[in-house]
């Protein structure tokens, strides 16, 4: 089985990121062939200043290892890296449509009809769909905001094997947890947790301190009926944190509502911020150790020439498929 997915290098990757998608990356090492990017020319879609992308990138990396990506065993590389993402992606683009695109919600909350809106924001989701069909992945582990577009890149997918022949793509499967799929922001849980929301309680960054983390959580927004209760609807603030505690401590939320029966908002939170600090504070003093190790830079040259191996492979079958090249 093959497992692939990407994080986009900027700031602030939160407890979201973690706990929808990077956790999964670490657990399907022992399941399958992991290939994990970080995908700089999807943080290109909107303007970046070229300093902090490069340090953003190699910040990416070393959270990779961080949260437990053995660099040896799983490939981690960056998308510009490897040039098989382009071309793919501008083949894929010729096969997808203006109307789909325009659907997806990613899309459309972030041009908001807007005409000066980059073109490279609406064709993201066709290199999104190349980074995966460049590796004949099986397995897509993401967080639940991708659906649309994993969607979107079996679609398309299936429409050029239908016209080329059923092994031109392998079409793949995403794959989201029960709890961490999508949590949201601590300051208004009726908003996806974000790397971009101005507010900093809004979201718990991997790096953040025990301080900071105490604060976010203390802080957070519930209501005032003053029961422990899983009720997305009517208690939105409640529900997320006992989805992140069961996220951060594998315990079901059933055993979290039944253990926490008749006490406080205060007692929940505060406990919750000690399984926090404890799976975060490791993370940080690994990130410490490798972010400017020579040993980072080293797994990302060799991951850049595996996953180069494996994508210029698919992109000889495809070029053969579209008549492309002399
Ligand atoms: P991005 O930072 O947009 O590159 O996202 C990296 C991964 O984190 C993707 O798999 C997203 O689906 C996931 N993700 C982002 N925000 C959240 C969130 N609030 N809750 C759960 N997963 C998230
Ligand atoms: N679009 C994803 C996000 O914003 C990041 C991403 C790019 C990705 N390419 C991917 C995720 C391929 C999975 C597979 O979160």
């Amino acid at each position: 089985m093959r497992v692939f997915s990407g994080v986009q290098p900027t700031g602030n990757i939160h407890i979201g990121n973690y706990l929808g998608a990077l956790k999964q990356f670490v657990a399907l090492q022992d399941e399958g062939d992991c290939i994990y990017c970080i995908v700089d020319l999807h943080a290109i879609t909107l303007p970046k200043e070229p300093k902090e992308l490069k340090n953003h990138i190699l910040d990416v990396a070393a959270l990779y290892s961080a949260v437990g990506i053995d660099l040896k065993k799983s490939i981690v590389f960056v998308q510009s890296d490897v040039p098989g993402h382009a071309e793919l992606s501008w083949i894929l683009t010729c096969s997808s449509y203006t109307g789909e695109l325009s659907r997806m919600t990613q899309f459309k909350d972030k041009a908001k009809g807007d005409e000066s809106t980059p073109t490279g924001l609406f064709v993201y989701p066709a290199l999104m769909a190349a980074d995966i069909l460049l590796y004949d992945a099986d397995i897509v582990p993401v967080g639940n905001d991708q659906k649309q577009h994993i969607e979107l890149t079996r679609d398309i997918a299936i429409r050029i094997n239908n016209r080329l022949g059923d092994d031109t793509f392998v079409v793949p499967a995403g794959r989201f947890l029960k709890e961490g799929a999508r949590v949201m922001a601590l300051d208004d849980p009726t908003a996806k947790m974000s790397k971009s929301a101005e507010s900093e309680m809004s979201r718990i960054s991997l790096l953040d301190d025990d301080g900071k983390i105490k604060k976010a959580i203390m802080r957070s927004t519930t209501d005032s009926d003053g029961e422990i209760r899983y009720d997305i609807e009517n208690k939105p603030g409640i529900s997320n944190l006992l989805s992140i505690y069961s996220a951060f401590s594998g315990r079901s939320i059933e055993s979290l509502e039944q253990g926490y029966a008749g006490q406080g908002y205060g007692t929940l939170k505060k406990d919750l911020v000690e399984v926090a600090v404890d799976a975060l504070s490791p993370i940080r003093d690994r990130y410490a150790e490798i972010r400017h190790s020579g040993e980072l830079k080293a797994a990302l040259e060799d991951g850049a020439e595996r996953a180069n191996a494996i994508a210029e492979r698919t992109m000889k079958r495809v070029r053969e498929r579209f008549g492309l090249g002399r």
